[in-house]
């Protein structure tokens, strides 16, 4: 089967490389990729915003199956016109993919099908929301409602800095003019992965990522500074509480609303005290969540992700190394804020041993030379008995590469350390 993978990321560097081990794959094709991946699949030039674009080139190279990474194309719908082409595709449609677009939509399916989340209201106006934010104080949660790549959240300590965030949202500068106030919830955070193909649910895996900028978490967010999976405090316990009591119930209220999920659910949660909460929900793979899921999964992707898109995931279990992975994003100065692109990187040509694997994110060749090209350039991850066995192969890599206008956390992982 020929396949095309959308995306660009460490995400998807991830993911190819898992397909391309698969038995079921012929060719490999990725939009737009990244350097890292030509070792795994064919690159190809296609704006990935132009669906008519993506249907012609799954017509002209027989493409069986497309694997969606990012979030923008499923929330654009790009698995239904796929679909009304005829061609099979993984990830939910536009609609159910509004469980990550829309907080709004999310909040309110748990409102209706009583799944644990944090007290919330949604504001349309400033006047309302400064209301209801002086009637609950602070610390509060002050989100936009839309896709706002992680940067549409402020958890707001003081009433002055909740009062700055509703500003700026109905300033528009998350592009809309509506907002969700959420309490605040204490807790240590994990991620959930499931499959589900609109009425079978697979858990996957745990992992926890880093989103703070800074060691010791602390500093603006990110898309990510570095994960690693199992997360221990995800028990078996929580683990099927939150498949109960949030994934499952959520899987229903799509099918009951007549357009059931099929994808990747990737549940954001906070263990709080009366247990696990939901934060958020994503639609798609969570990045750099996959760089240290994919080194673990010791099943076919392929086969998984097939069928999730088929219906037929009540026949497939799925096995998992008993290893830790550990993943370092070796990023530009600057990120996440400005950041200059070109930068070189050199030492990748080198061995770094079976048990560490180096996904690319912005990179780019120029001249034929490997540079920097967005603001997380690198996923280096390793394996290892313990996460602290991970942390220490994967940081004697990061050491061996030269990557003069990068930086990266030293001390991922340190809460599974201890
Ligand atoms: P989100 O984009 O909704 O995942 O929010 C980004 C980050 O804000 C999360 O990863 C949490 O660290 C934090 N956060 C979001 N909602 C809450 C909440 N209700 N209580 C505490 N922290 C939160
Ligand atoms: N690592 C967070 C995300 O993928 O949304």
């Amino acid at each position: 089967m020929n396949v095309l993978l959308i995306g660009s990321g460490g995400r998807e560097h991830a993911l190819a490389w898992a397909l391309s081990a698969s038995p079921l794959l012929t060719r490999l094709y990725a939009a737009p990729g990244n350097p890292g991946m030509a070792k795994q699949a064919e690159l190809v030039t296609l704006d990935v915003t132009r669906h008519g674009d993506i249907v012609a080139f799954c017509k002209e190279k027989s493409i069986g199956f497309v694997v969606v990474g990012p979030e923008a194309p499923l929330v654009a719908g790009l698995v239904d016109d796929l679909a009304a082409a005829g061609i099979k595709a993984f990830g939910p449609s536009k609609f159910a993919a509004q469980l990550e677009g829309s907080k709004g939509f999310t909040k309110d399916i748990c409102r209706d099908y009583g799944i644990p989340t944090a007290a919330y209201e949604r504001h349309e106006s400033l006047e309302g929301a400064r209301a209801y934010l002086k009637k609950v104080g602070a610390p509060i949660v002050i989100k936009a409602d839309g896709l706002a790549a992680g940067k549409g959240v402020t958890v707001a300590m003081t009433m002055a800095e909740a009062d700055a965030a509703l500003a700026d949202i109905f300033a528009g500068r998350f592009g809309g003019a509506s907002c969700v106030i959420e309490e605040f919830l204490e807790g240590e955070e994990a991620s959930f992965f499931v499959l589900s193909d609109g009425r079978n649910v697979l858990p996957l895996a745990t992992a926890q990522d880093h989103k703070r900028v800074g060691d010791g978490d602390t500093g603006p967010n990110t898309g990510g500074m570095g994960a690693y999976s199992p997360a221990p405090c995800m028990t078996e316990a929580l683990c099927n509480e939150a498949l109960e009591k949030i994934v499952k119930p959520t899987v229903k209220a799509l099918a009951d609303k007549g357009h059931p999920y099929k994808g990747v659910l990737y549940a954001g949660l906070i263990l709080t005290a009366a247990g696990p909460k939901l934060i958020e929900y994503n639609a798609r793979f969570g990045d750099p969540e996959t760089q240290v899921l994919m080194p673990r999964l010791r099943d076919d992707l392929l086969t998984l992700l097939l069928a999730t898109a088929d219906g037929t995931l009540d026949k497939l279990s799925v096995r998992w190394r008993k290893e830790a992975a550990l993943t370092v994003c070796l990023c530009t100065k600057g990120y996440p804020g400005e950041i200059t692109k070109g930068n070189p990187i050199k030492g990748l040509e080198q061995d770094f041993g079976a048990d560490v694997e180096v996904f690319h994110a912005g990179t780019t060749k120029k001249d034929g030379v490997l540079v920097s090209s967005g603001g997380r350039v690198l996923n280096v991850t390793a394996l290892g008995a313990t996460v602290k066995e991970a942390q220490a192969r994967a940081y004697a890599a990061v050491d061996r590469i030269d990557f003069p206008m990068g930086f990266h956390r030293r001390d991922i992982g340190w809460r599974a350390i201890g």
